[in-house]
C-alpha cells in the first residue's frame, strides 16, 4: 500500500468511534467521549511519526515536523474530529488523516521540510454542543472572548469553561500562537454539495465561505391540559413555532438563501400538555450578510419574537494569491466558492494566509450518515494535499 492510500486506513481506524450501528451515524460532541477517544488515536499516530504534539487552553492540538529549531512561520494542515448528531464519517476526519498521510507521503518521497510543518486538530469546529460554530480556533485566534465560555451551555446545561477545566489543558482558555504564526494553513475537507461532482473532479481549492448563522428563538406559552383546555383559551407556543419555520421556507426563497430549523426544546414535551416554552435554533447561510439578516428578521417578525444571535460568520474569502499558488501547483483544479463553515474560515478572518482543498463527494450529502468520499478520490486528495505542502514547506 502506497503512503496516500494509507489515508484508507487511518479512516478505517476512525470509523469505529463514536458510530451508532443502527444508522451509521456518528455522535462525536465536541469534548465527549468518541471525540476525545479521536483524539487519543491522533496523539498515537503523531507519535508513530514522532511529531511533536502540543496543545493549547482552548483544546486544540497540533502535532509538527520539525527539522530545525522551532520557528514562527510554518506550514500548518489539518481540521477538526468532533462532529454533528448522526454526522456522516469524513467531515473533519477526513481533512487530519489526509493530513498524517500526506506526511507520510512527503516522508516516501523524500521531501524535507525547510520549516516546521503542523498537523493540527480544532476543538468543537461543529458547535453541536456549545452552539457557537469553531469554538477551538475562535478561542485560539482570539475571535471569541475566553469570558463568553460561561455563557455557552450544552443540553444538560454544563458550561463550555467547565467543559474545558475538565480537560486538564496546560494553560487557560484564549489567544495563543499554538500555530506559531503559520505562512500557511490548509484544510483539506470533503465537500459538502455536488459542485465536484457536476464538474467531473476529484479535488478543487477553495474561493471563500458564505456569510452564516445561527439565531435561537424563545417561544413562551402557557402550560394547559391537552384534553380540557378550549383552543380559544390556549396559549400554544407551537403555532408561534409552526409560523417561524413556514417563514424561514418563504423568507429564504424571497432572499435567494438558505434557512434551517433543525433543533427544536419542547418544555415539558408531553404528549398530553400544552408547551410552556419552545426553543427554536435557525441556521441562516445567503450570498451577503443584507440578505441573510433580512430572512432572520422575517422570521422573527412571524414568530412574534426578536431572533436571539449565537454564532456568526461573516462572508470569508481565502485570500487569492495562495488560492492560485495551491491551484497552479495542482495543475488547475476549480475554484469553488462554500456555504459550509471551517476553521479554515476563522484563520483567514484572523489574517492568517488559509485556504482549503475540497474532495469530492459523490451524492454531495453531508451532516448525514450518506455523506461519502470515494477512496480513490480520498488518495487523491492526499496526493494534492502532499503536492501543495511540499511546495509550502519543502522549497
Ligand atoms: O455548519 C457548518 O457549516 C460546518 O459544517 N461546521
Ligand atoms: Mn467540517
Ligand atoms: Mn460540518
Amino acid at each position: 500500500m502506497s503512503a496516500a492510500e494509507g489515508v484508507l486506513d487511518l479512516l478505517a481506524a476512525l470509523a469505529p468511534v463514536g458510530r451508532d450501528a443502527r444508522t451509521g451515524g456518528y455522535d462525536r460532541p465536541g469534548f465527549g467521549t468518541a471525540e476525545r477517544e479521536c483524539r487519543e488515536w491522533f496523539l498515537d499516530e503523531a507519535r508513530r511519526r514522532d511529531l511533536q504534539v502540543e496543545r493549547d487552553g482552548n483544546g486544540n492540538l497540533v502535532a509538527w515536523w520539525r527539522t530545525g529549531p522551532p520557528a514562527v512561520g510554518g506550514v500548518v494542515t489539518g481540521s477538526h474530529l468532533d462532529s454533528v448528531p448522526q454526522g456522516g464519517a469524513f467531515d473533519g476526519p477526513l481533512g487530519v488523516t489526509s493530513a498524517l498521510a500526506a506526511v507520510d507521503v512527503l516522508r516516501e518521497r523524500g521531501a524535507t521540510p525547510r520549516r516546521p510543518l503542523g498537523v493540527a486538530v480544532f476543538a468543537e469546529e461543529e458547535g453541536s454542543r456549545f452552539g457557537l460554530a469553531c469554538l477551538g480556533s475562535r478561542l485560539l485566534s482570539g475571535a471569541l472572548p475566553p469570558a463568553r465560555l460561561r455563557d455557552l451551555r450544552d443540553r444538560d446545561g454544563r458550561t463550555a469553561a467547565d467543559a474545558l477545566a475538565e480537560l486538564d489543558l496546560p494553560a487557560p482558555p484564549g489567544p495563543a500562537d499554538l500555530l506559531q504564526t503559520p505562512s500557511a494553513f490548509v484544510e483539506l475537507h470533503v465537500e459538502q454539495g455536488r459542485d465536484l461532482v457536476d464538474r467531473g473532479a476529484a479535488v478543487a481549492v477553495a474561493t471563500a465561505i458564505r456569510p452564516h448563522g445561527r439565531w435561537r428563538l424563545d417561544l413562551r406559552g402557557r402550560a394547559d391540559h391537552a384534553g380540557t383546555t378550549a383552543l380559544a383559551d390556549r396559549d400554544d407556543p407551537m403555532l408561534h413555532l409552526a409560523d417561524a419555520v413556514l417563514a424561514a421556507r418563504q423568507e429564504a426563497e424571497a432572499a435567494a438563501a438558505l434557512a434551517t430549523v433543525g433543533r427544536v426544546h419542547v418544555e415539558p414535551n408531553a404528549t398530553n400538555a400544552i408547551p410552556s416554552l419552545v426553543r427554536a435554533w435557525l441556521d441562516v447561510r445567503g450570498a451577503d450578510e443584507t440578505s441573510v439578516r433580512a430572512v432572520v428578521t422575517g422570521v422573527g417578525a412571524a414568530a412574534g419574537v426578536e431572533p436571539v444571535e449565537e454564532s456568526w460568520s461573516p462572508e470569508t474569502r481565502f485570500p487569492e494569491q495562495l488560492r492560485e499558488r495551491l491551484a497552479a501547483t495542482l495543475g488547475g483544479v476549480p475554484r469553488i466558492p462554500t456555504g459550509a463553515g471551517h476553521d479554515a474560515g476563522v484563520l483567514a478572518a484572523a489574517g492568517v494566509p488559509a485556504a482549503m482543498i475540497f474532495v469530492r463527494n459523490p451524492s454531495g450529502v453531508s451532516h448525514s450518515p450518506v455523506e461519502h468520499a470515494e477512496p480513490g478520490d480520498c488518495v487523491s486528495g492526499v496526493l494534492a494535499l502532499a503536492d501543495v505542502l511540499e511546495e509550502l514547506a519543502c522549497r
